[in-house]
C-alpha cells in the first residue's frame, strides 16, 4: 500500500498514544522496525490557540521513517489549518483521530461521536484533503450510538480519505473483549482504499488472525507498551546497526532479543527525552514505561514498588539494569 510517500507492502505502524507514543518511544520503535510511527492526538484547535504543548507532541527524530501526525476536533476550519499549521510541516502525512473513546472528547462531539454525524465526518476530512497535498487518513472504530463502521467507512472513502486505520471495537467495549476481525474483513472486503487492521496484535498468531483478514497493514498499540522491539520481532528482523543503542550484541542464538538490548533500550528512550524535556516533569512522566519495561522482569515487590515511587531518573536505571541483570559497562 502506499502510506505518505511511499509504497510498502503490509506496513507496521506504531499507533498513537496519548500520553506514550512521546519521541522517544516513537524513535525506538522506529529502530526496531516500525515503518511509521503516529504522534499522540493533537487538538486541532489547541494548536492554533496555545501551540506550546502541542510543540512538545510534535518533536521527532531522524530514526522516525514515516512520520504521522494524528489530529483532532469537531470544526473543519480548526482542522484544516492543522493541517497547515507550521508544527506539522515536518511530518508525512495526517490522520484524523475519529475513534477516540474518552468521555470529554465524545462531549465535544470530537473523536468517536464524529461516527454519530457522517456530514460532519465527511467535510472534516475533505477540508483536510482540500487543505494538503499530502495522504490523509482517518482512525474509527466498530461505532458509538450504532454499529456503523461500514457506512462509515465508505463515507471516509468517498470523502477522499487515502487509508483507513480500524480498531474493531466500539466505543462501549472500550479497550475490553477482543476486537472484532470479522469486522475488519468486511471492511477490508468493500472498500477500495487501503486498510490498516489494529486491535490485539501481540505476537505471531495475533499477526496472523490479523493478517488472514486482508487488511493491508497492521497497526499496534498496547504490545509495544515496554516492548517496542515487538516490531522486529514480529518482522523476524535481526539486521540493526547496535551502534545506535551502544551495544553490539541485540539477539542471542535463537535469534532473541538480549536482555543487554533491552537495557540499551530503555537508556536510550530516557536519553532522548532527557535531551528535551525538564527533569522533573520526567521524574513523573517516565514512571509508566519504566514499569511497563520492568513488567516481565523477576523482580520483589517491594523492589518493583521502589520503582513505582522512585524520583531519581539514575536510580530508576540503576533498578532496571540490575532486573535486567546487565553489569556495568
Ligand atoms: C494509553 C492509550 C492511549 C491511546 N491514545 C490514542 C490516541 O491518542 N489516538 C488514537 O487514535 N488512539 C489512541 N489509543 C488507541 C490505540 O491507538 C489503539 O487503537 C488501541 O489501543 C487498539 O490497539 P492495540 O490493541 O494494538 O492496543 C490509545 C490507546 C491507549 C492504550
Amino acid at each position: 500500500m502506499k502510506i505518505a510517500s511511499k509504497e510498502i507492502d503490509f506496513p507496521f505502524v506504531l499507533a498513537p498514544m496519548a500520553g506514550v507514543t512521546d519521541v522517544g518511544f516513537r524513535c525506538v520503535a522506529s529502530f526496531f522496525g516500525a515503518d511509521a510511527t503516529v504522534t499522540e492526538m493533537l487538538s486541532a484547535r489547541a494548536m492554533s490557540v496555545n501551540p506550546t504543548k502541542t510543540a512538545y507532541m510534535t518533536l521527532t527524530t531522524e530514526q522516525e521513517k514515516l512520520k504521522i501526525a494524528q489530529i483532532f476536533g469537531h470544526e473543519p476550519e480548526f482542522l484544516q489549518k492543522a493541517v497547515q499549521n507550521p508544527l506539522l510541516e515536518k511530518f508525512d502525512m495526517f490522520d484524523i483521530n475519529m475513534g477516540c473513546p474518552a468521555p470529554k472528547i465524545i462531549k465535544n462531539g470530537e473523536g468517536a461521536a464524529l461516527m454519530d454525524n457522517l456530514p460532519l465526518a465527511s467535510k472534516i476530512i475533505s477540508a483536510c484533503k482540500n487543505a494538503t497535498t499530502k495522504q490523509v487518513s482517518v482512525k474509527f472504530r466498530k461505532g458509538h450510538k450504532t454499529e456503523n463502521f461500514l457506512e462509515f467507512a465508505r463515507m471516509c472513502e468517498e470523502s477522499g480519505a487515502d487509508f483507513v486505520t480500524f480498531h474493531a471495537r466500539t466505543v462501549a467495549e472500550g479497550y475490553s473483549g477482543k476486537a472484532d476481525y470479522d469486522a475488519i474483513a468486511t471492511v477490508k472486503a468493500k472498500l477500495d482504499i487501503a486498510v490498516i487492521g489494529n486491535g490485539d496484535v501481540v505476537d505471531e498468531k495475533s499477526l496472523n488472525l490479523m493478517r488472514a483478514t486482508g487488511v493491508d497493514g497492521v497497526m499496534i498499540g498496547r504490545g509495544s507498551l515496554g516492548r517496542p522491539w515487538i516490531f522486529a520481532e514480529l518482522q523476524k528482523s535481526n539486521n540493526f546497526d547496535g551502534a545506535f543503542l551502544g551495544t553490539s550484541k541485540l539477539f542471542d542464538e535463537q535469534n532473541k532479543i538480549t536482555n543487554l538490548a533491552k537495557f540499551a533500550t530503555v537508556k536510550k528512550h530516557l536519553e532522548i527525552l532527557r535531551e528535551r524535556f525538564d527533569e522533573k516533569w520526567l521524574e513523573n512522566y517516565i514512571r509508566k514505561h519504566l514499569l511497563w519495561y520492568a513488567k516481565d522482569l523477576p523482580m520483589t515487590a517491594a523492589i518493583r514498588n521502589k520503582l513505582a515511587t522512585c524520583d531519581n531518573l539514575d536510580e530508576s536505571l540503576q533498578i532496571l539494569q540490575e532486573a535486567f541483570g546487565v553489569e556495568n559497562e
